[in-house]
């Protein structure tokens, strides 16, 4: 091992989101990316259950009469069982409705991060603030934090939006707009030359279409959210009812995004004086329908915002880039 290549091991990132954590690692010149849903679904215990969740590596916990399973193996369950997911956290933060909210998070981060006796630094994501709000994360970071130092890292955290900046706009000096249109939240960070200027969040998002779109066509949320993740798209033309709704929330999730930044770019006063035009990436899961893009400028276009763009595009890989900037953080640290 060239010594290079242990320094890049050494550094850690984690994106802890609503829907999904997901940790990258440096492995050479190359970064690797692993993630579990967020969520869990207890099933009646057994042992030829538990033995088969063995067997096929699938996280679970034996609790009492029950197991639970947590990750990514979560969704599918509850789609056979026809329950909802249980959730760790809510629109960005550790879920205040769910009681086992710290154990199971603690248990799924366990699933992806090894621990070290090295003292290796790790980055994870936190959201900013709802426009408007108050900073509400002391809880949330501190929790994390313990749990990450408890696996003997040396901890930090770093906003999300900024970590998509760090992620995809090295070409423009870490100047500009990243956003993250997650599960729980979108998170919004305004940059000028990586120095972050404006962060927000806006708490419509990926969850916020399932739950509407499952109220209208009588499914679970969960279900609602399996099948957009696998068919949804912008064209216009509508396959199904579900495509139709998914559509109609889709849209007013996007209106929600562009006028909170409008609201916020309307109301600050540091941000950055120069006309000098912004370049916008969009990443997330939620940004990955086909059509999304376009979508997005059209209606940034015709909210009027008095910034001028220079691109707006989506991330090269937009599910893993806050994770990929909380790693470029924590390696650039060194
Ligand atoms: N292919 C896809 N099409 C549409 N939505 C998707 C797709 N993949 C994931 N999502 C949605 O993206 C959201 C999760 O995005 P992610 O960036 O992982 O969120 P978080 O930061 O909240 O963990 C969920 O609402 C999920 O349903
Ligand atoms: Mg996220």
């Amino acid at each position: 091992m060239r010594p290079s290549d242990k320094a890049n091991h050494s550094a850690v990132g984690v994106d802890v989101g609503t829907s999904r954590v997901c940790l990258a690692q440096r492995q050479g010149d190359t970064f690797q990316y692993e993630t579990q849903l967020n969520a869990f679904v207890t099933v009646p215990y057994s042992s030829i259950t538990e033995n088969v969740l063995k067997k096929e590596s699938v996280p679970h916990t034996v609790s009492g009469a029950e197991i639970i399973v947590h990750g990514n193996e979560s969704g599918r369950f509850a789609d056979l069982l026809n329950i909802e997911t249980r959730r760790t956290m809510d629109k960005g933060l550790l879920n205040p409705a769910e009681p086992s909210s710290l154990d199971m998070l603690g248990k799924i981060v366990e699933s992806l991060v090894e621990p070290t006796e090295e003292k290796r630094k790790l980055y994870f994501t936190v959201p900013a603030a709802p426009l408007g709000s108050e900073d509400n994360l002391t809880y949330h970071e501190a929790t994390l934090r313990q749990i990450f130092s408890d696996l003997g890292y040396q901890v930090k955290s770093i906003n999300e939006g900024l970590a998509v900046i760090y992620s995809e706009l090295e070409s423009s000096n870490y100047t500009g707009i990243g956003i993250s249109c997650g599960g729980g939240l979108c998170n919004i960070c305004v940059a000028y030359l990586s120095v972050p200027v404006l962060s927000f969040s806006i708490p419509k998002a990926g969850d916020y279409i399932d739950s509407s779109a499952a109220t209208i066509t009588g499914e679970r949320a969960n279900r609602v959210r399996i099948a957009k993740e696998h068919s949804f798209h912008f064209n216009g033309f509508f396959a199904d009812q579900l495509e139709q709704v998914l559509t109609v929330y889709y849209d007013e999730m996007i209106q929600s995004l562009v006028q909170g930044i409008k609201q916020a770019f309307a109301s600050s006063r540091n941000l950055p004086k120069s006309s000098r035009p912004l370049p916008i990436v969009l990443s997330g899961g939620t940004a990955l329908p086909d059509g999304f893009r376009d979508r997005f400028e059209k209606i940034l276009l015709e909210a009027e915002i008095p910034i001028s763009t220079t691109e707006i595009r989506l991330a090269a890989d937009p599910v893993h880039a806050s994770a990929k900037g909380a790693l470029i953080a924590a390696l650039a640290e060194g």
